[in-house]
């Protein structure tokens, strides 16, 4: 298939100090990265794109001077592989595709474009019962009809970030192992995008999971096999997550980092534990784990694309390779996600597709920033 010499994406701005985002023109089929595709990597049509909260505080939020201007947005989207490297294996040409990208970072690249370059390692193949809008979000179809409830949501962003705290830093097995894991973890703010995933995780893998979130969330985390759910706003939350867990709590993941979420966390759990945050945990919490001698892990989803960034989040900081990071994503990708849509293993989110493809999102990132959202993930169609 001729890939275009030109096409649209979205791109950060910044108007005399007003961060914002424009839909431009880029050239592609003659830029380095298509012309010489790496070995490994994909060209993909782009067919929906999913937005996560990292897009808009990247562009019209708190990181958008660090993140600089003219970077191509986005981090989740599905399409169709239409070009691969011949060192891609579990992909191939004509395969419908979920992939999480490396958004506001390349001037050249990102998933909220027409087509984009993607390390095959980040993607994987989407069955035919699911849609590309549903891939965009990680919607898996298949247990739909037995999803009753409102506010399930997730997203590539989000359930990767939950792969690596379970799978990775926390070193629970992986799906295909089979092996389950007798110990109880409390994932706080479980109806998150993150903690969406962190949960469906924790419980394939035979863990005892004390959900927090808002009741209005609570029959569907107990649908997704959470043991308990405590409401996070409940002044007794700590009592009653201890009170439910009836032992030991030897996991925690806090998967917002706001207010006192990471201290809560923190304080639910028993001596000698090990909580994972992806947002940095207070320094109440550090002391409270220090004597408590309870791990706290700080993980950024960026380190499962296998190089060396500079995290506008914090100020353009440095992060190393972690080559455990991205071997654990290039299994994940080729051999846990088809396992697990293989034994209709993850259950689907609540998805708002909203209308006006690339145009569309800036619309979306202001949603986002005000909140409005509810627990749902906001979807956009391509406009081919
Ligand atoms: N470290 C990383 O690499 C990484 C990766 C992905 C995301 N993140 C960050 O992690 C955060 C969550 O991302 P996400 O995509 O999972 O977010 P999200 O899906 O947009 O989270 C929304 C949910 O947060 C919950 N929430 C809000 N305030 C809360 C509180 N005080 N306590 C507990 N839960 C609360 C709400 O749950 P209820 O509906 O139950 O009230 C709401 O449904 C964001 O700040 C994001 O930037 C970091």
């Amino acid at each position: 298939m001729a890939l275009p010499e030109y096409i649209k994406a979205l791109v950060n701005t910044n108007d005399n100090g007003n961060p914002g985002v424009e839909v431009k023109t880029l050239p592609f089929a003659r830029t380095f990265k298509v012309a010489r595709l790496p070995a490994d990597h994909l060209v993909v049509k782009a067919r929906a794109f999913g937005l996560n909260p990292t897009d808009w505080k990247l562009t019209i939020g708190d990181w958008a001077e660090s993140a600089g201007t003219g970077k191509v947005v986005g981090y989740d989207m599905a399409g169709e592989v239409v070009a691969a490297g011949p060192d891609v294996h579990h992909l191939k040409v004509g395969d419908r595709i979920a992939v999480c990208q490396f958004g506001t970072y390349y001037q050249d690249n990102g998933a909220f474009a027409d087509y984009s370059v993607v390390d095959s390692a980040l993607g994987f193949k989407l069955p035919e019962s699911v849609p590309f809008e549903a891939g965009a979000a990680l919607l898996v179809r298949l247990k739909l009809h037995r999803c009753t409830s409102r506010y399930l949501h997730t997203s590539q962003a989000g359930a990767y970030t939950a792969m690596q705290a379970i799978h990775g830093r926390l070193h629970i097995p992986l799906p295909s192992s089979g092996e389950k894991v007798n110990k109880t973890i409390v994932i706080w703010s479980a109806a998150s995008a993150v903690g969406h995933g962190a949960v469906q995780l924790a419980v394939n893998a035979g863990l005892k999971v004390i959900a927090v979130a808002s009741p209005r969330n609570h029959s569907n985390l107990r649908e997704l096999g959470a043991s308990a759910c405590v409401d996070y706003k409940d002044a007794d939350a700590v009592a009653k997550i201890k009170a439910a867990a009836g032992g030991r709590i030897d996991f925690g993941i806090d998967c917002v980092g706001v207010d006192n979420s990471s201290d809560s966390t923190v304080a639910a759990m028993s001596e000698g534990g090990h909580l994972i945050s992806i947002m940095l945990a207070s320094s109440t919490a550090l002391a409270l784990a220090q004597s408590k001698n309870i791990k706290v892990e700080f993980i950024l989803g960026g380190t499962l694309h296998g190089f060396e960034f500079n995290i506008a989040a914090l100020g353009g900081q440095k992060v190393p390779v972690i080559p455990e990071d991205y071997a654990l994503m290039k299994k994940w990708t080729s051999t846990e996600m088809p396992y697990l849509f293989e034994r209709n293993a993850l259950k689907a989110p609540k998805v708002r597709v909203m209308p006006g493809g690339l145009h569309g999102i800036a619309n979306g990132l202001k949603i986002m920033r005000e909140g409005a959202y509810g627990a749902e993930k906001l979807v956009y169609s391509a406009q081919s």
